[in-house]
C-alpha cells in the first residue's frame, strides 16, 4: 500500500500548530483546511486531463483541463473539516457522507449513516483527519467498494503505524496520504503524540 507523508515545510508548520493544545477551535478549522489543501494536491497529481486550446489577451496556446469524475467522502463527524477544501479546489466534486463513531470504551467504530452518489468508474477521497487504529477508515472503505467504488484514496491528517499497517493489509490497493505518521496509539487508543480528539477541537465540544 503505497503510503505518502508530507514533507512540505509549511505543511510541517501547519500540522504543529494543530498539535499544539493552545489553538482555539476557529484558528483550528482554519489550519486543517489549509493543511488539507498540500493533502489533496499531493492525492491528486495523478488525475486525468486533456488538452484545450486556450485564447490568451496575446495569442492562442494549448491548455490543460481537468476530465476526472471525482467524489469526495468525508467520514462524519471530523471529516467535515476537511471537505470545503475539496468542494473549493473542484467545485464539481460530488459529495457522499459516512457516519461512524467510536464507542470511548471499544474503540469500535460505530456506522449510523450513509448517503453515497455513484462511485462506479469516480476516484473517490476518503477523507478523515485521524487514521488510529483504522477501524473506523477500514469501514468506509468496505461501504464504499460495496457499493461500487474501485479507484479510493485516504486523506488523514495525522495516522498512526497501527491504522497504516490495517488498512494496508486489507485494503494494499488504497493509497494512504497524510501530514504525519506518529508513534502509536495508547491504551485509550489515541494518537501519540497526536493532536487530541480532532472532533471536539474543531467544534469546541
Ligand atoms: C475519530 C476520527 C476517525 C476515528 C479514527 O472519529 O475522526 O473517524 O476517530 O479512529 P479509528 O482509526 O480508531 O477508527 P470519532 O469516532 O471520534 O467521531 P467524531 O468524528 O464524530 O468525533
Ligand atoms: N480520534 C481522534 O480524534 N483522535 C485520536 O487520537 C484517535 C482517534
Amino acid at each position: 500500500m503505497p503510503l505518502t507523508v508530507l514533507k512540505h515545510p509549511v505543511a510541517k508548520h501547519l500540522l504543529t500548530r494543530l498539535r499544539d493544545r493552545r489553538t482555539e477551535p476557529n484558528i483550528f478549522r482554519a489550519l486543517c483546511q489549509r493543511l488539507t489543501t498540500f493533502l489533496v494536491i499531493e492525492a491528486t497529481r495523478d488525475l486525468e486531463t486533456r488538452t484545450d486550446p486556450v485564447e490568451t489577451p496575446l495569442e492562442p496556446c494549448v491548455g490543460t483541463v481537468l476530465t476526472h469524475h471525482l467524489v469526495v467522502v468525508p467520514i462524519l463527524r471530523a471529516g467535515l473539516g476537511m471537505l470545503q477544501t475539496v468542494t473549493d479546489l473542484f467545485p464539481n466534486v460530488a459529495v457522499g457522507y459516512v457516519g461512524l463513531e467510536r464507542d470511548h470504551e471499544t474503540a469500535q467504530a460505530r456506522s449510523y449513516y450513509c448517503k453515497l452518489p455513484p462511485l462506479d468508474g469516480r476516484c473517490v477521497l476518503v477523507v478523515d483527519p485521524m487514521l488510529a487504529t483504522g477501524g473506523s477508515a477500514e469501514q468506509a472503505i468496505t461501504l464504499l467498494k460495496d457499493a461500487g467504488a474501485r479507484n479510493i484514496r485516504l486523506i488523514a491528517i495525522v495516522a498512526a503505524p497501527e491504522g497504516v499497517a490495517r488498512i494496508g493489509d486489507r485494503f494494499p490497493e488504497v493509497p494512504v496520504y497524510t501530514a504525519g505518521l506518529d508513534r502509536e496509539l495508547d491504551e485509550n487508543k489515541y494518537i501519540r503524540p497526536g493532536l487530541g480528539d480532532f472532533g471536539d477541537r474543531l467544534y469546541g465540544t
